[in-house]
């Protein structure tokens, strides 16, 4: 897929993973919405996409907020008037001991990490379905595979991705969008300094990486797709 002029919404864009992901795609032509919290730093990243020429717009947007998440979308489209991609890559991590966790902690991550994965998907379906075109890619974890301890409500909210993520894929494939999963290891951002501070930061995977994974999933020939990567950190097990 040539992206120069392709309109792509990156949500959680303001750093780590979503960062990476909107730089890349700005830098191959891609109009990138930047979408999270933070103006200060979403403004740091619109200064890195001008600084190679890139065209993007912030939309900051608390995504754990739908009629935020409604305007986000209302915005695009009164801006650029289409939508080609979203990546769906925003979400908050938490790691401690199950009986520790609150019912608050579990609203939280659900709703921020897989209700807000949902209402985008839907979003991003009532404009990309009447264009016959569209991508979606929706960043999972190895989590999903792996389930590890102190980890039982971010497993829950990412396994519910990778729930909705394979239901849309199936339901929309023959009507012109294409839906996939990456599924990140350790990668060095904030959320793994977090979740994971047991790992050794020179082992962790550079948010680069994923971003390289995406501008392969969408280089792909008009005849291939693939649904679903995962990439491990090399000193982690294979599978
Ligand atoms: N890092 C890893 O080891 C790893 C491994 C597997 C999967 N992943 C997945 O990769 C994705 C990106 O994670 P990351 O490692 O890049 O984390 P990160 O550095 O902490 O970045 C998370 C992004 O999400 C945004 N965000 C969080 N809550 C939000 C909200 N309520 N509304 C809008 N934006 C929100 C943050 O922006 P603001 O705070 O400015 O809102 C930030 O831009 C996540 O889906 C994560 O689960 C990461």
């Amino acid at each position: 897929m040539d992206l120069k002029n392709k309109i792509a919404i990156v949500t959680g864009a303001s750093m780590g993973i979503g960062k990476s992901i909107a730089l890349a795609l700005a830098n191959q032509g891609a109009k990138v919405v930047l979408a999270a919290r933070t103006l200060e730093k979403l403004k740091e990243v619109k200064k890195e996409v001008d600084s190679i020429k890139g065209t993007c717009l912030i939309i900051q947007t608390d995504l754990s907020r739908e009629e935020q998440i409604l305007g986000l979308f209302d915005r695009t489209i009164k801006e650029y008037g289409k939508l080609d991609i979203i990546i769906n890559n925003a979400a908050i991590a938490l790691a401690g001991e199950f009986l520790n966790c609150t019912s608050s902690d579990f609203d939280e991550l659900i709703n921020v990490n897989l209700k807000s994965v949902y209402t985008c998907c839907q979003q991003a379906l009532t404009i990309m379905l009447p264009q016959k075109s569209g991508v979606i890619i929706n960043i999972s974890s190895n989590v999903t595979a792996k389930c590890y301890e102190r980890q039982a409500i971010y497993a829950a909210s990412k396994c519910g991705v990778v729930g909705i993520t394979k239901s849309i894929a199936n339901e929309f494939h023959n009507k012109g969008i294409l839906v996939a999963l990456i599924h990140p290891g350790g990668v060095d951002t904030r959320l793994a300094t977090q979740a994971r501070p047991d790992i050794d930061r020179s082992l962790l995977i550079r948010p680069e990486d994923i971003a390289d994974t995406v501008l392969y999933m969408l280089g792909l020939s008009d005849t291939a797709w693939v649904d679903e990567i995962t990439v491990r950190r090399r000193a982690a097990k294979p599978f």
